[in-house]
């Protein structure tokens, strides 16, 4: 790269960053661009400056990937750099770039494609520009910051049970675990492969031989009725360098059977894990929502969450406008 073309890059990341503290402490620093397809989509400033860049990475998934079950095969991301002077209209600029890109992209043709952007929560200049392109808001990263002052025991439900589940359980957990692929479906988000179900039950047979199990069911009268699944911050270095916030844990599943809803059994079990993750120095807890759940948002947001970062996506790519 040119020392000219770097140091515009290296500025308009200086004002990115500044941008995102400003907005929402929780960010992280933006960090590298990766280094996607070709050449940078470019956004020119009145002043003929750079005023913002953007790299579309291309993702084939392949179908021996549990990976697969969580969105498109091929998958279209656009990671946008703007500096701030007008992000609205810089916005706009870039997703039109990027939509001329990939209509000479032959495999964002595909129906089993999708073009997403993961943009700030709480950035909410480009969101006009961002439906104006035809994404939808689909998934959301959610945060919770460990609270400071005393902590107290974790107040259960009436009339329930919290235990870790080891090898014993793998179909209890696999059922349950498969109960919620089928239901955030309704969603736009999961696509459900021929391979899932196996994928899923080898990742859970995984997991339940640890000798420390990060998976905990609820039992009401002896019945398994829930499942929370989370993983310690050595597991979620994956999603970690999505906030300035260290160390950080994932919480990956959470299912209460629909009979047993409403009484307080999701919310013992969130209560158990967050009691562990304060106690052990977990700076920060991250999770994925579906946007439109009409169940998890008002769940999350009453445990102690809110909103980080939203997934807008296109599905399939050719969507996008
Ligand atoms: C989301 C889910 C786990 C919540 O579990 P739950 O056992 O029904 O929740 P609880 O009864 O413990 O509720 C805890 C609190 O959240 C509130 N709450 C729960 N769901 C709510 C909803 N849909 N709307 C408003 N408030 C809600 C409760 O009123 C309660 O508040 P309170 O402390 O003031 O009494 C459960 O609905 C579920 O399994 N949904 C399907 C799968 C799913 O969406 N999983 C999350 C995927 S990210």
């Amino acid at each position: 790269m040119p020392w000219v073309v770097r140091d515009a890059v290296r500025d308009i990341n200086r004002m990115v960053a500044r941008r995102w503290q400003a907005i929402d402490p929780l960010l992280p620093d933006p960090g590298a661009m990766p280094t996607g397809c070709g050449a940078p989509l470019v956004v020119n400033g009145d002043n003929g400056r750079l005023a913002g860049l953007g790299i579309c990475v291309h993702q084939h998934i392949p179908p021996e990937s549990l990976n697969q079950t969580w969105g498109a095969a091929d998958r279209f991301t656009l990671v946008p750099r703007l500096a701030g002077h007008d992000v609205a209209a810089s916005a706009g600029v870039l997703l039109s770039h990027w939509r001329d890109h990939l209509s000479g992209v032959g495999a964002a043709r595909g129906a089993d494609t999708s073009a997403s952007v993961v943009w700030p929560s709480q950035d909410i200049t480009g969101i006009r520009a961002l439906l104006r392109h035809g994404l939808a808001p689909v998934t959301v990263i959610a945060a919770r910051v460990r609270p400071t002052g005393p902590t107290s025991a974790p107040r259960g439900a009436y009339g329930m049970t919290i235990r870790a589940a080891g090898p014993a359980d793998e179909e209890t957990v696999l059922d349950l675990e498969l109960r919620l692929i089928r239901y955030d479906m309704h969603f736009g988000g999961p696509v459900w492969r021929s391979a899932t179900a196996r994928l899923v039950r080898e990742e859970v047979r995984g997991s339940l031989a640890r000798p420390v199990t990060w998976t905990w069911l609820g039992e009401r009268a002896g019945r398994p009725v829930a499942l929370l699944v989370a993983q310690p911050p050595q597991d979620a270095g994956w999603i970690a360098g999505m906030t300035s916030v260290a160390p950080a844990a994932y919480l990956q599943t959470m299912f209460v059977d629909q009979q047993e809803r409403g009484t307080g059994i999701g919310a013992a079990l969130v209560r158990h894990l967050h009691a562990q993750l304060d106690a052990s120095g977990v700076a920060v807890t991250l999770l994925h929502h579906s946007q439109v759940n009409p169940l998890s948002a008002p769940f999350w947001y009453r445990m102690g969450y809110r909103p980080l970062w939203a997934s807008w996506e296109a599905r399939p790519a050719s969507a996008l406008r």
